[in-house]
């Protein structure tokens, strides 16, 4: 086993059946190892800097019915707020004074941001912010509002793909086209953007072999930014009563996603922080090097319920600050308020 995450290490690529066979029988002490070569890894391309982003979650309307999703459109439960322009930019400025030079602007697929609506805003954004870094996360679009994102400053565009199965991602998105998912990440990538691809650890069904499609599939997409974390339910979805994927799992993987891309910019995420006190720290441990504290008003927080259990719904952006700094600097790492472009945008 330990020949194999050396192999993985050296060559930063291992075969389907490797990886796989990696998954199925990686002991505990192998594990630590693969932690340690992650972490390896990443303190060679970007040392022990953990870069932070500030999240701005500006609407919970989604057109959308991800059987996992808390703000799915058949969720009747939910309290539907929008931000607007001023609000938005409100928090850029809460966010400018705390030092983050990022500003991720993620919400459901909404159709009231139409592509001037979505333009205005990330224009202003950047005449008052030139120096910022603005990433979008809006779902899935037509190339042409890709790219008019693009022209007014957009830099960056997240976009899980959820899981690389077809048939697991068909199940989960009803109504929704797995092809057109993919070809939305190759569009991005076509047009200019930093790109972010991703999925979820521990959704119901899904087994190791799905998780080396992932693997194979992020591996050959090349994206700048991978965001990975457990699944975790929601009570008002389809998958109330499932398992949250697990610490361990979710750790597993970002290990080996830094071995396969040592320069990829993986951040600790909320989930994995919502399912484990000390989740974000150990993230980074396994190899992160990017947290995203919410820059969103406190009073609507709560609604941007994803899933159960979601920390910091009740926090200030400045305690969120303080408080993931001094993370980070328990777990070994300091923070880096930079806009933290990828290596190749440097
Ligand atoms: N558990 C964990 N992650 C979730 N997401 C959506 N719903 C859940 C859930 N129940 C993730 C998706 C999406 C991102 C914004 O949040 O991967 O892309
Ligand atoms: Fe928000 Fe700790 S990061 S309270």
């Amino acid at each position: 086993m330990r020949n194999l995450i050396d192999k993985l290490y050296e060559n930063n690529s291992l075969s389907r059946d490797e990886l796989l066979y990696l998954l199925d029988n990686l002991t505990e002490d192998d594990q630590s190892y693969l932690h340690m070569k992650a972490n390896d890894a990443r303190q060679q391309h970007y040392s022990n800097k953990v870069y932070m982003r500030g999240l701005i979650e500006f609407t919970n309307y989604c057109k959308n019915d991800c059987t996992y999703c808390g703000i799915r459109s058949k969720n009747k439960n939910v309290q539907r707020y929008r931000l607007d322009k001023e609000q938005i930019l409100q928090c850029c400025q809460v966010g400018y004074q705390l030092g983050y030079r990022t500003y991720v602007l993620q919400g459901g697929e909404d159709p009231y941001y139409t592509d001037d609506r979505m333009v205005d805003i990330i224009k202003t954004i950047k005449e008052r912010y030139p120096e910022c870094a603005v990433t979008i996360s809006v779902g899935e679009k037509s190339r042409e509002s890709y790219q008019r994102f693009y022209e007014a400053g957009a830099d960056r565009y997240l976009l899980r793909h959820e899981t690389n199965t077809r048939s697991l991602y068909e199940s989960l998105h009803p109504r929704m086209d797995y092809d057109n998912r993919i070809n939305c990440l190759n569009t991005l990538k076509d047009i200019g953007y930093q790109v972010g691809a991703g999925f979820m650890v521990g959704l119901p069904g899904q087994v190791n072999e799905d998780f080396v499609n992932d693997l194979m599939f992020l591996k050959e997409l090349k994206p700048h930014m991978i965001g990975i974390g457990p699944f975790i339910p929601q009570k008002d979805t389809p998958l109330a009563n499932e398992e949250s994927g697990t610490l361990e799992m979710t750790c597993i993987l970002l290990s080996i996603i830094r071995l396969l891309l040592p320069d990829v910019l993986l951040p600790a995420t909320t989930a994995l922080g919502s399912i484990d006190p000390k989740g974000r720290e150990k993230g980074l441990k396994a190899g992160g090097n990017v947290v995203m504290p919410n820059l969103s008003p406190t009073d609507v927080r709560e609604l941007y319920a994803l899933y159960d259990g979601k920390i910091c719904t009740g926090d200030e952006a400045a305690h969120c600050r303080k408080c993931i700094e001094r993370r980070i600097n328990s777990a070994g790492f300091e923070v880096d308020m930079a806009r933290g472009d990828h290596v190749t945008y440097q």
